[in-house]
């Protein structure tokens, strides 16, 4: 591997790589992607049996720490992560601040950022007892944080964490309780929940983890640094996709309209692309959106909307596409978000939570990337370079002299 680094230095050149196309900005244990064979691994272990064998809350601790945990460890790690679900309550009061109608990724940014304000007493980036517990409230709080602002924006009053219920049970909860009702979660919808949070944990030097390292190597609060994060995510070519699919989905509206919109998405004037298609390194099918397809017949079967058109209307535009020459030239397949906003819908999640869904399981990426990272005594600063291609040296002119 030819060490860019090191040519900077001796002799000052560097590589001009618009979109990062061909450039790893870092070493990784984390997570391995193998784009042309559809292959994610989360520590080495595959996806498929992650999703067949385990719950969020093992993932994160492997994601986080390397291994997968002993009986006691992950009873010690969820105990530590229900421990930090509350969040203090002056926080509680900056959703006062937004409008109702606020996008929630714009309140779940600027809320997280603000746990800087509030959780710095252990915050020594180079102790590492103190990233322990940042890693215990990032994974704790950001549900609780994301709940509150579903709430606002019903308007209805905040409900607190229940610390007797699993991970996604208890974001379930805090979602759909509604004072002096009784709620009580399916079973069926935070099990669906649960498998989407380990799909959606890690996926190596995607932009959002990109944008966390890279705010994180300035030495930078880590909570403002996952703040970083969300707002990355937030974008449609990247978190945004969830919730664009199932406008798309709306707006093709029948199997009849699929070509329509398919010349749409090929004609390079129309700004329309097909939503949850592409990735930048899946050149073949996603292995996440494998496992949601055939989640979501079950889901859908088990929840009794079996009959979903926006579903039958999903599989007929992949089936399309896939046959398409544009689609199969480019190497263009559904990615994790193709189906993920079906699921989320059938569980009665609003489609503008979808996103904040995402950011909620790929925080533990983030935190598992910054740990990597500051724990790296050869950590460096992220700071790219340019090709200048403004004026050339020219003296200021005088404002008389201006045309
Ligand atoms: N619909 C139509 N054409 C597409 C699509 C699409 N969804 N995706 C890529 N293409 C075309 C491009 O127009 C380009 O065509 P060209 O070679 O004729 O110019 C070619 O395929 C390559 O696409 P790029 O945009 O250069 O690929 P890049 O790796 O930069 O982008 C991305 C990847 C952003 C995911 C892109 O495929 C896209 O916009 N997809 C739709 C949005 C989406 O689903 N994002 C979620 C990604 S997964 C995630 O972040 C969780």
């Amino acid at each position: 591997v030819l060490n860019i680094a090191s040519l900077a230095r001796d002799h000052d050149m560097f590589t001009f790589d618009p979109g990062f196309m061909a450039t790893a900005s870092c070493e990784s244990k984390i997570t391995y992607i193998d784009g042309d064979q559809g292959i994610l691994l989360y520590r080495g272990i595959p996806i498929e049996q992650l999703a067949e064998k385990s719950n969020f809350l093992e993932v994160s601790y492997l994601l986080v720490n390397g291994e997968l945990p002993t009986a006691q460890q992950l009873g010690e790690f969820s105990h530590a992560v229900q421990y930090h679900t509350m969040i203090n309550e002056s926080l509680l009061r900056f959703f006062n601040g937004f409008q109702y109608n606020a996008h929630p990724m714009a309140m779940l940014s600027g809320v997280v950022a603000s746990m800087a304000a509030f959780y710095h007493d252990s915050m020594d980036i180079n102790n590492p007892r103190h990233r322990e517990i940042f890693a215990h409230r990032v994974i704790a709080k950001i549900p609780t944080i994301a709940a509150a602002a579903y709430k606002h924006s019903l308007g209805q009053p905040f409900v607190y964490p229940r610390n007797d219920l699993d991970y996604c049970s208890n974001l379930l909860h805090m979602f759909f309780a509604v004072p002096c009702e009784q709620y009580s979660v399916d079973p069926v919808a935070a099990q669906a929940l649960d498998l989407l949070f380990i799909l959606h944990a890690d996926h190596e030097q995607n932009a959002s983890t990109s944008t966390v390292r890279m705010a994180g190597s300035t030495g930078t609060n880590p909570y403002a640094a996952i703040s970083s994060g969300i707002s990355a995510l937030w974008g449609p070519a990247h978190g945004g996709a969830n919730e664009a699919v199932l406008a798309m989905l709306e707006q093709i509206g029948t199997v009849e309209n699929v070509p329509k919109y398919l010349a749409k998405a090929k004609d390079k004037n129309d700004h329309f692309r097909l939503m949850g298609f592409g990735h930048r390194v899946y050149k073949n099918f996603d292995p996440r959106a494998t496992i949601i397809r055939t989640m979501c017949h079950k889901v859908l079967a088990k929840l009794g909307k079996s009959d979903n058109p926006l579903f039958e209307l999903a599989l007929k535009l992949e089936e399309i596409a896939l046959k398409d020459e544009y689609f199969v030239e480019r190497k263009l397949y559904p990615n994790v978000d193709f189906y993920s906003g079906i699921i989320y819908s059938a569980i009665g999640i609003p489609q503008s939570m979808f996103t904040v869904m995402f950011a909620i399981a790929r925080s533990v990426g983030w935190v598992a990337h910054w740990q990597e990272m500051i724990a790296d005594p050869a950590m460096k600063i992220s700071r790219p370079r340019q090709i200048y291609t403004g004026p050339a040296q020219r003296d200021y002119m005088e404002m008389s002299d201006r045309g």
